[in-house]
């Protein structure tokens, strides 16, 4: 259906995550990241545990090195993320007061929005702020900054980086947002809460990520994830697609059926997405299945490898490729 979509719709800005590890040993990889990216997401040099070894220092070398790539190469980069409750040094971890907290958050995201500012326009200043499961009445997941800030560490992290480039794009990225099951369809309802709550209160944020770890086993809930980016709209904010890959350790074990199947899942969730809304960016969370988290965290029975992203681990494109052609 949506081969005829392509010429009637802009391009859609198109790009992955790049690990540091392999973007350092393997030159394959640098090339793919060159070929059919507009848009770089360090995939793990802006997070806490990479920047903050101690309290006092910042290691800008991993992130630096993938944003000067990014440079080079005329591609946009977004920021991955501010405020995480994983990914955090034990110093972090071991915080303790509510002072200490709001004064760790608000200066790391003082001096690392400032120090790209111009280079990277979009932020994730949020990752992960809802709780797997919410309620209305419990809708935020329980980390560190919720333990110690409340519900307000979300607003601290807005505020501070506003402050520091008003230019940039503030985005709140999360999970599951395509998920039929109702104990996680709830999570638009409480996505929608938290960026109605921080518009009441004139709290600058832009957009809505939607990381896009899509389940194999599961169905796409595309009429759920229409209404969810429509009331988005509503509200004046801009959908992205951040962390796109199939998690594939249910499927059939032929690697052609099982890219046929994914190659399927990610055409029924991009389509329900461009039919309510033309999404800022679409990004994969890598490019080759030679490099991917979905191996170890979902891994499968019959041990055979994962196979979530768009290129082969010979680089070579998969059927997941034509269908990410049909947006970029
Ligand atoms: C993952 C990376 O891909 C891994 O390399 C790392 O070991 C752990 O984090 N949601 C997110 C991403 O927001 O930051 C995570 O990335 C994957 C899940």
């Amino acid at each position: 259906a949506a081969g005829g979509a392509r010429a009637s719709r802009a391009a859609i800005p198109f790009g992955s995550a790049a690990q540091i590890e392999m973007f350092r040993a393997d030159p394959r990889y640098r090339e793919a990241l060159k070929t059919y990216c507009s848009v770089i997401v360090p995939m793990n040099d802006l997070k806490w545990e990479a920047l903050r070894h101690d309290r006092t220092g910042f290691d800008f070398s991993g992130a630096d090195e993938i944003i000067g790539f990014a440079r080079q190469n005329g591609q946009a980069v977004r920021g991955h993320a501010l405020l995480w409750g994983e990914a955090l040094p034990p110093w972090a971890k071991e915080m303790s007061t509510r002072a200490e907290a709001e004064r760790e958050l608000v200066s790391h995201i003082e001096t690392v929005v400032d120090r790209y500012k111009g280079r990277i326009a979009t932020w994730d200043v949020v990752n992960e702020v809802i709780a797997h499961e919410p309620t209305l009445e419990k809708p935020y997941r329980d980390t560190i900054w919720q333990r110690l800030l409340g519900p307000d560490h979300i607003e601290i992290a807005f505020r501070a980086a506003a402050r520091v480039d008003p230019k940039a794009r503030l985005v709140i990225n999360d999970y599951d947002f395509e998920d039929p099951d109702p104990r996680i369809a709830i999570r638009r309802e409480v996505a929608l809460r938290i960026i109605r709550r921080l518009k009441d209160k004139g709290i600058p944020v832009h957009g809505l990520g939607m990381q896009a770890h899509l389940y194999g086993e599961r169905e796409i809930d595309s009429h759920g994830l229409r209404q969810f980016m429509l009331e988005l709209g509503k509200l004046d904010i801009d959908v992205e697609v951040t962390e796109l890959d199939v998690i594939d350790w249910k499927l059939p074990a032929d690697p052609a059926v099982r890219d046929r199947a994914a190659a399927s899942l990610v055409s029924t969730f991009l389509d329900a997405v461009v039919s309510a809304r033309q999404p800022r960016a679409i990004v994969t969370w890598g490019l080759s299945d030679r490099y991917s988290w979905i191996a170890e965290t979902f891994p499968r029975r019959d041990g055979a490898k994962a196979r979530p992203l768009p290129l082969d681990t010979e680089y070579k494109p998969k059927p997941m490729m034509k269908v990410l052609d049909r947006y970029r």
